[in-house]
């Protein structure tokens, strides 16, 4: 194994992408620094804002808060957003909610906790109870149920900026998903920052757009942070996933392919697609006559599943 770039001692991991080794405390420094180029070349947050980190319990999340807090713990008002969404097997949904809070605990920052159950009557266990009914994947019912609630959340706590502890591969796998699907609306609603709409729609961030998810795994085990580390149990045989094992696959043999291929896409790939494809009426988002919420129908798609859920009209 090489030695650290930075300081020459033996390195203690070794980055394939950049063909760099580090020590642990120069990993953290140099994973530190590419987040804060990252905030800065995508113009995601700036001085004295109020963000809420949207803090699962997961690894990403949780590296995103402790981050974001050690880079701008004078200059930022962070705050921890949490769904709990109700999924009892495994405990999944207590362990994730008790993570959360103990790295707020950690950081000294305040945790929001949205009760799912509580606030609108329905849950994750009671989506899979009527799976076959839906007739569309869990994860995505779910994904629905989350960027609802923390677009919601995040503008009642008054906060200028969310950030998601979306991962490049996350990035690159949604990308594939939706380049193999032909789903063109999604494929060019993605980005490292999804500006704000109409006062509805809170500006959304994503400052870990450019590490991976084996950089975040090292993080978060070097920092000595605690996270959830069990997968998801309705998210088995989520298409997004198999798409990350398989590019995560060949990233392996192809060290930097990820990222090269989220680069040339932004940069020459999405612009003429952007420019064909773009209704206007995706510019002009309304909002929900039931919630107000934001919506391109009448009613949103969250007013609508729980409809569906509860048996309304
Ligand atoms: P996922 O949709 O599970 O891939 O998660 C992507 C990002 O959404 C995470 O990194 C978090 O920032 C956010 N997120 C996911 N689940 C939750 C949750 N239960 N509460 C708050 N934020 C979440
Ligand atoms: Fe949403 Fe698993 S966290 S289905
Ligand atoms: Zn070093
Ligand atoms: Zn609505």
């Amino acid at each position: 194994m090489k030695n650290c770039r930075k300081c020459h001692q033996p390195a203690a991991i070794y980055l394939p992408r950049f063909g760099l080794g580090f020590c642990s405390e120069h990993f953290l420094e140099f994973i530190g620094n590419k987040v804060k180029r990252t905030i800065k070349k995508y113009k995601m947050i700036n001085p004295h804002e109020r963000v809420a980190v949207a803090l699962s319990g997961g690894k990403d999340s949780t590296v995103l808060l402790y981050v974001l807090d050690f880079l701008y713990a004078e200059t930022l008002d962070l705050i921890g957003l949490h769904i709990n969404l109700g999924i009892e097997p495994l405990d999944y949904s207590k362990k994730s909610l008790r993570l959360a809070e103990e790295l707020c605990q950690k950081l000294d920052r305040e945790l929001y906790c949205v009760d799912f159950k509580k606030e609108y009557q329905i849950s994750m266990d009671m989506v899979k109870k009527k799976e076959k009914q839906l007739m569309r994947p869990l994860c995505a019912i779910c994904g629905t149920f989350k960027r609802y609630l923390l677009n919601r959340y995040s503008l009642k706590l008054d906060c200028e900026k969310l950030a998601t502890g979306h991962v490049l591969d996350d990035e690159v796998s949604v990308l594939f998903l939706n380049l193999f699907s032909g789903n063109i609306d999604q494929l060019i609603r993605t980005g490292p920052k999804l500006i704000a709409k109409e006062g509805v729609m809170i500006t959304r961030v994503k400052p870990l757009y450019e590490v991976s998810e084996l950089e975040t795994t090292m993080y978060a085990q070097l920092a000595g942070l605690n996270f959830q580390d069990v997968d998801c149990p309705y998210s088995e045989g989520a298409s997004s996933l198999k798409y990350k094992k398989f590019l995560q696959n060949f990233e392996e043999q192809y060290p930097g392919i990820e990222n090269s291929f989220l680069q040339n896409f932004n940069g020459k790939i999405l612009p003429p697609l952007k420019k064909y494809y773009q209704k206007p009426a995706e510019r002009s988002i309304k909002t929900c006559i039931k919630c107000k919420g934001p919506t391109i129908e009448e009613i949103c798609a969250f007013c609508n599943l729980r409809n569906l859920l509860l048996g309304k009209e």
